[in-house]
């Protein structure tokens, strides 16, 4: 079977090694690419064949719904699955706290943004390209809606505090994946997977600052991620994992 997959959060770390891993897959045939300047996508990526580059940001609803158009007026559709990487720990507007008292209204808004509502954009705009490759007699499989999380986002797991805006936004991905997830197991003829994703630790821009502070045993290359990241999404089933947080290691993170 050819697959249609898009990567939302392709330019870097983790996305960038996924987007590489499904050029260089005979299955795919189309791989929908985005990031917010997609001209410093490395040349490689931009200019192969299966390619459709485009740019989106967290903040502009528009910029997700008009990939959504492209691919229905040209890749018949549909898409078989879904990967929204993007997220924020770091950059310019918000870095982990040590405290609920070092919150900043702003930067926790920004971490909401980037980390809850723009993967809940990415699910409402391609969710109708999910349903059409569901309903498809040329498509077999469930179709999948995944998303980057973290295990920081398990309520369950939480021994530690601190990193609240990340935290925070995080669980309220998960708890978007699993509503999603709901909704998915109601689509006819084939259910619509949900699925969250925790990569563990990845040598990527995000966790540069903090990587010194990790068993080095434990940290992995970003290919390495992305080989992990997309075996969850190629195994997923809404009788399996639909609405969980799925570990790098296939175990599964406490909601
Ligand atoms: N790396 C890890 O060890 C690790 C561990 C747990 C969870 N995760 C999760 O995995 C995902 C990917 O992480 P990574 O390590 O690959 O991060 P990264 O190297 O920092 O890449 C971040 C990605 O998110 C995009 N992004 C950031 N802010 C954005 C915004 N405002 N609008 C649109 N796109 C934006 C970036 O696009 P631009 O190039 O356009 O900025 C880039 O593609 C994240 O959701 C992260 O929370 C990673």
């Amino acid at each position: 079977m050819s697959m249609s997959v898009a990567v939302v959060g392709a330019s870097r770390g983790l996305g960038l090694s996924l987007a590489r891993l499904l050029l260089a897959s005979p299955q795919i045939n189309h791989a929908v690419l985005t990031c917010r300047d997609p001209s410093h996508m490395p040349k490689d990526i931009l200019s192969h064949p299966k390619t459709h580059a485009f740019p989106v940001s967290a903040n502009d609803e528009e910029s997700v719904a008009s990939v959504a158009k492209y691919v229905k007026t040209h890749l018949n559709g549909k898409l078989n699955a879904v990967v929204h990487v993007a997220g924020v720990l770091h950059d310019e507007q918000v870095y982990p706290e040590t405290s609920i008292t070092k919150v900043k209204r702003d930067a926790m808004m920004h971490s909401f943004e980037v980390n809850s509502v723009f993967p809940a954009m990415t699910a409402k705009h391609f969710l109708p390209l999910l349903k059409a490759a569901a309903a498809s007699p040329d498509d077999s499989g469930e179709p999948v809606y995944a998303a980057l999380s973290a295990r920081i986002g398990s309520i369950g797991d939480n021994r530690l505090g601190g990193w609240v805006s990340y935290r925070a936004s995080k669980a309220a991905l998960n708890q978007l994946i699993k509503t999603l997830a709901i909704e998915g197991s109601r689509v006819k003829p084939r259910p619509v997977v949900a699925v969250g994703i925790h990569p563990g630790t990845c040598v990527t821009d995000l966790t540069a600052p903090f990587r010194k502070n990790v068993d080095p045993a434990t940290v992995r290359s970003a290919e390495r991620g992305a080989e992990d990241i997309w075996k969850i999404v190629a195994t997923a089933s809404a009788q399996g994992v639909s609405g969980k947080c799925v570990a790098y290691d296939g175990t599964i993170v406490p909601p």
